[in-house]
């Protein structure tokens, strides 16, 4: 039997991990690779309902070993936390609706696809016109399109900046602009550590694309290991770093598959201060290694944990895998009723494991997303 409970935290909203749509890389792959092994289903596409067995995690391609066994106790936690990315350097969002996001990046003024923004936007249809860069495409999350410039054509690049580290804006093949500015608070965070350590520390940055976690840390002091497998992306990430005449600061910059990296350098003993890895849901190493996150997750981090260092700072993972955000359905309800007054609560609803005796808490699973309107 599942028993109900209510958690009623004191933070203003609740939820897990924020969900974006997924974002295309260079070397994005096809929509279903040919040999790759079929990934269990994410549990939170709740359109999905029927869930495949789960591969075991020895069915990836690359050199594995098995899970360690852990005891001890999990760690406590603290949830929910919402992490929000406020505007920063020369970005900001300034509005969405209607399926649609409009955002600036330093000059520009652009619109592009974002499927959780249900709701009407709130600037007048004039202002969205006056985009200086309109994606226009597949509203597929994953899927090819193009700009359209409606002010004067723009060049594929331009320059910014974010937390004084200078990069370019970069108009992709797949919507992206060449960085994905909701991380920034996790970099403001490892820019923080970074600064405050009182020893140089040293950073890994798997899946790191275009660099610019890896410039926010080498110049914030850190000693930076930058692994990606995409080679246009590595070029991508030294224009950067050529950019704002960074070259002098401690980056290796390493084309490789993530994993196969990561077994190589726990054979050998390295270790690091903070690891930032953001693996999409599907990517291919340069040797056509195929990573699928829910199959390669677990020994990924069981490798990363093995590979932080004793005294380290940090271990960040973002997944944008997950297809909705409790604040789609929640910002839509306050929508909804707008007028009616009372409260709209939002989160998720999860089922917690209760072991064989049915009275033993463990794990919370996440089941669904939930957003209610009561009158007081
Ligand atoms: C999600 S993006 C990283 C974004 C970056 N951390 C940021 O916030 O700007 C994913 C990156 O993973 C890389 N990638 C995909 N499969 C990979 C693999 N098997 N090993 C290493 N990198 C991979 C892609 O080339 C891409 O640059």
């Amino acid at each position: 039997m599942v028993k109900h409970r209510e958690s009623r935290p004191g933070q203003k909203a609740a939820g897990g991990l924020g969900a974006k749509p997924r974002r295309d890389m260079p070397g994005k792959p096809p929509a279903k690779p040919a040999h790759a092994s079929r990934p269990a289903k994410p549990s939170r596409d709740h359109s999905e309902r029927t869930a495949e067995p789960r591969v075991a995690a020895s069915a990836a391609a690359a050199p594995e070993r098995p899970l360690i066994v852990r005891n001890g106790e999990r760690p406590p936690e603290r949830v929910p936390v919402i992490l929000e990315s406020l505007g920063a350097g020369d970005f900001h969002l300034i509005d969405s609706g209607n399926g649609l996001k409009l955002e600036q990046y330093g000059p520009y003024r652009i619109v592009r696809p974002e499927a959780q923004a249900l709701w009407p936007p709130t600037l007048a249809s004039h202002v969205w016109d006056n985009a200086e860069a309109i994606f226009t495409g597949d509203t597929d999350e994953d899927g090819m399109g193009r700009w359209r410039f409606p002010r004067e054509a723009l060049g594929e690049t331009w320059p910014l900046q974010l937390l004084g580290v200078d990069f370019l804006g970069r108009f992709t093949a797949f919507r992206h602009v060449g960085v994905f500015p909701e991380q920034i608070v996790h970099w403001a965070w490892m820019k923080e550590q970074v600064e405050t350590a009182k020893r140089p520390l040293k950073v890994l940055n798997l899946f790191g694309y275009t660099g610019v976690a890896s410039l926010v840390a080498a110049a914030a002091g850190a000693e930076v290991t930058h692994v990606d497998a995409s080679k246009k992306a590595i070029g991508w990430a030294r224009e950067n770093q050529a950019l704002g005449r960074m070259e002098k600061l401690p980056i290796r910059w390493i084309c490789e598959d993530a994993m196969k990296f990561i077994l190589r350098e726990e054979r050998r003993g390295n270790k690091y201060d903070i690891i930032l890895t953001d693996p999409p849901k599907f990517g291919r190493g340069p040797n056509g290694e195929v990573w699928h996150l829910f199959e390669h997750l677990p020994l990924m981090l069981d490798i990363c944990r093995e590979i932080l260092s004793p005294k380290a700072l940090g271990l960040v993972l973002t997944a944008y895998s997950i297809r909705a955000s409790f604040y789609s359905i929640h910002e839509l309800m306050r929508e909804t009723m707008r007028g009616a007054g009372g409260v709209v609560e939002s989160g998720e609803l999860v089922i917690r494991e209760a072991g064989l005796d049915g009275r033993t808490p463990g794990r919370a699973l996440s089941t669904s997303l939930f957003s209610r309107w009561v009158p007081k």
